[in-house]
């Protein structure tokens, strides 16, 4: 991927893997790579965007604050902050599930919580969500990024209120949104489970030319917030070793 580093963020790149692999097709009419940067996209072009893991309160502009500010606002000083970034090119309007590999990266090493952000004239930023602390893992998230005319908007999580793991005593409900593993089944934490991070990834609004976004109505009348079975890559990590433990 030709994503080159913001310089705000000196942060390091993990390893990821996003199975929309269409960035480099000829339909990208995208130049801006940086995340840091503003772009005005139309459907099928690519759109980066990046997520940062760090101590909720680095993400505030100090302790007694509620003014939030974008990870690519230097004021933030992230990079000299416990936290690592990683960087993602989806295609516009395709959903797409971004997994990120938790077996050498523990987000609870990093301060447990995330950020998704792009943009910087046009900064839009998620609010912090909750990924892991040394009790609890969430593994399964849906990131809505909101475009009008183009121009990314808005960047949010959306819950289902633990409806995906509602009955299952292998999770715990956490503040009634999501659904938690015990940290302590997971992987190279004394468990067996591979608690990767997938990420759904919708599109809502419209692009540069207002064409509407359609992925969003797709998701909402697919499955309930959990694609996983659409990804036939995936089927074979991380869905079936959910049911083989579970
Ligand atoms: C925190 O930030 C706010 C808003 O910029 C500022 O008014 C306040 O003085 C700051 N507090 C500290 C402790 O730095
Ligand atoms: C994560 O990486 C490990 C080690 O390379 C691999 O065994 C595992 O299948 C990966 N998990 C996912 C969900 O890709
Ligand atoms: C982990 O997070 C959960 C949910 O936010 C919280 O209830 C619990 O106290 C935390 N545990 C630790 C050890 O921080």
């Amino acid at each position: 991927m030709a994503i080159r580093e913001p310089s705000s963020l000196l942060l390091f790149l993990l390893t990821l893997s996003a199975l929309s692999l269409s960035s480099e097709s000829r339909s990208d009419t995208n130049h801006v790579s940086s995340p840091c940067a503003d772009a005005k996209v139309q459907r099928s072009d690519g759109f980066s965007f990046g997520i940062a893991f760090a101590p909720r309160n680095s993400f505030f502009i100090n302790s007694s604050s509620s003014v939030q500010l974008s990870p690519c606002d230097r004021r933030l000083s992230l990079s000299s902050a416990n936290s690592q970034l990683a960087l993602f090119r989806p295609k516009v309007d395709e959903i797409s599930l971004l997994t990120i590999n938790t077996s050498n990266f523990f987000p609870d090493s990093y301060g447990g919580y995330m950020v998704a952000f792009a943009g910087r004239k046009y900064a839009a930023r998620s609010l912090p969500a909750f990924v892991a602390n040394s009790t609890f893992t969430v593994t399964s998230f849906t990131l809505v990024l909101e475009f009008k005319k183009g121009r990314l908007e808005n960047l949010y999580w959306k819950r289902d209120g633990c409806a995906s793991c509602s009955g299952n005593s292998n999770f715990v409900c956490l503040n009634n949104q999501d659904c938690a593993i015990r940290t302590n089944n997971c992987k190279n934490r004394g468990g067996s489970v591979d608690c990767s991070l997938g990420i759904q990834l919708t599109f809502s609004g419209t692009d540069k030319h207002e064409t509407v976004f359609n992925s969003w109505y797709e998701v909402k009348n697919l499955r309930q917030y959990s694609l996983y079975g659409l990804y036939s890559n995936l089927r074979n990590s991380l869905t079936s070793q959910y049911n083989k433990f579970f």
